[in-house]
This record gives structure tokens, sequence and C-alpha cells, in this order.
């Protein structure tokens, strides 16, 4: 089974207009008119209608950080799925740590997110991941079927073979402590038997599966060739041009 990789900017809550316009259109030059890969800009949400006009006609795909499960109403401050693809967007990260942690975000808030996601026609890419605590208490697996079975509930299979699922281990973000190579393609594994049990193998065998954690350009190319790590959710590193195009060339 060939699974396109998949390269993804999270710009988390950095940059201002002028400077998030230059960020895409740098990599857009960089990626070019034919990348092997699949390259997605998250940039924040006030940015996303001119990050799109950077990137219209460009094989850089638009995605968002977040949504709000709901539709059109009364939710002062929420942004819904028909206003992510209005406004240009294809992909939206869900259930990120930093969300879980922060802002209190559960599986099942992260489910409902992903059906609302889903139902707007956007690709989601479901995040998950252990603390260092839970690593260290050899709780990595037990954490990652929770998250799994949690965030993905009442997913069919037809739908499940197109999201994406992030493996971020908290302990590897903005920490500059990247997980091994072989750490990560472990747990990688794990979440494809996972989704083998939910969805059947033949779907688990199409559902991308990127690591995040500070993946840079020197570490990438070994992450990407592991067999279960179809492309990378990336941070720090997204946030400049030739950081990000050297990650995007290891894919
Ligand atoms: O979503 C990306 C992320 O949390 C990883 O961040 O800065 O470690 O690449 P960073």
């Amino acid at each position: 089974m060939t699974r396109q990789t998949v390269i993804a900017g999270n710009w988390k809550m950095n940059m201002r207009c002028d400077s998030a316009v230059a960020l895409a259109k740098g990599v857009v030059a960089a990626v070019g008119d034919h990348p092997s890969v699949q390259v997605v800009l998250c940039p924040p949400s006030v940015y996303l209608t001119e990050v799109n006009d950077a990137v219209a006609g460009t094989p850089v795909e638009l995605g968002a950080q977040n949504l709000y499960a709901d539709g059109d109403g009364a939710f002062t401050g929420e942004v819904n799925a028909a206003m992510l693809t209005d406004v240009g967007c294809h992909y939206v990260i869900l259930g990120h740590s930093e969300r879980r942690t922060l802002m209190g975000e559960t599986d099942s808030d992260v489910s409902k997110k992903l059906h609302a996601a889903l139902a707007g026609h956007l690709v989601p890419i479901v995040c998950v991941g252990e603390s260092l605590e839970q690593r260290e208490a050899n709780e990595t697996e037990k954490v990652i079927e929770r998250q799994i079975n949690g965030s993905l509930a009442g997913l069919d299979e037809v739908r499940a073979a197109g999201i994406v699922i992030a493996y971020e281990p908290i302990w590897a973000i903005g920490t500059g402590r990247t997980a091994s190579p072989e750490q990560a393609e472990e747990v990688h594994a794990f979440i494809r038997k996972e989704l083998g049990k939910m969805f059947g193998e033949d779907v688990a065998a199409q559902i991308r599966i990127q690591y995040g954690g500070s993946v840079k350009p020197g570490n990438a190319k070994e992450l990407l060739s592991q067999p279960n790590i179809d492309g990378a959710l990336v941070g720090g590193a997204s946030l400049k041009v030739e950081d990000f195009a050297g990650i995007i060339a290891a894919g």
C-alpha cells in the first residue's frame, strides 16, 4: 500500500499577516509545481484567507488548527467547518495536545469535531500522544489506545480511510527532544494495529500517520523512512522557509 507523505506546518499562535503571507509564498516557491509529498499550511484562523490567496492554484493545501463542532449560531468566538471550507481549508488539526492540556479537550470533544470536519468535507488530522510521565510509567500504548478509540468513535470504514493521524509525544513537542525513529515507528505500528481492529486491515493500511515533535531538516529523513511514518506535523521548524523546505525535501 502506497500512502502519499503529508507534511503539515502547524504555525500555532505565531506570525502576523505580512509574515504569514511571506512564509506561505516562500513555501510555495520551495515546493514547486510537482511535489512528491502533500504539503499543508495551518496558519492561525485570522490569517487563513490571506494564506489561501498565497497558496491558491498551487499544490500547497490550507489547513486550520481547530474547529467548533456545531453549525452556525450563538457560539461567540468560534469558527465551524463550513466557515473553514469557505475560506479554502482542506485540512483541520484536531485534538492537538496543547488543546487537550490547555483547553481541556477530551476524546469525546475530538470525536464530535471529527464528525463535523468530515461532514464539512475537511480532512481531519487527529492528534494523539502520551506525556513523559505516561511514557515512563509504561502507559504509552494504553494512552494511545484510549485516545484512538475515543477520538475516532462512531467513524465508519469508508470515511476512516481518508483521515490523517498525528502521533505527537508530548515530551517531544517544542523541546528539541525528538522520539528516535525506532521509538516513533514502534508507536506508529501500534496505532496502525489499533486502526486495523477498528476498521479492518485494508482500511488501516490506507490511513496516513504523521509524526510530530521537534521534527527538523536534520532528523526528518530517518523518521520519514520508517515503514509506518507517513509524514510530519511540524511546529517550530515550519516557521522558517528553509527549515520547512528541508523537511519537505526529506519526504
Ligand atoms: O503540531 C506540531 C507540534 O506540536 C510539534 O511542534 O515545535 O516540536 O515541531 P514542534
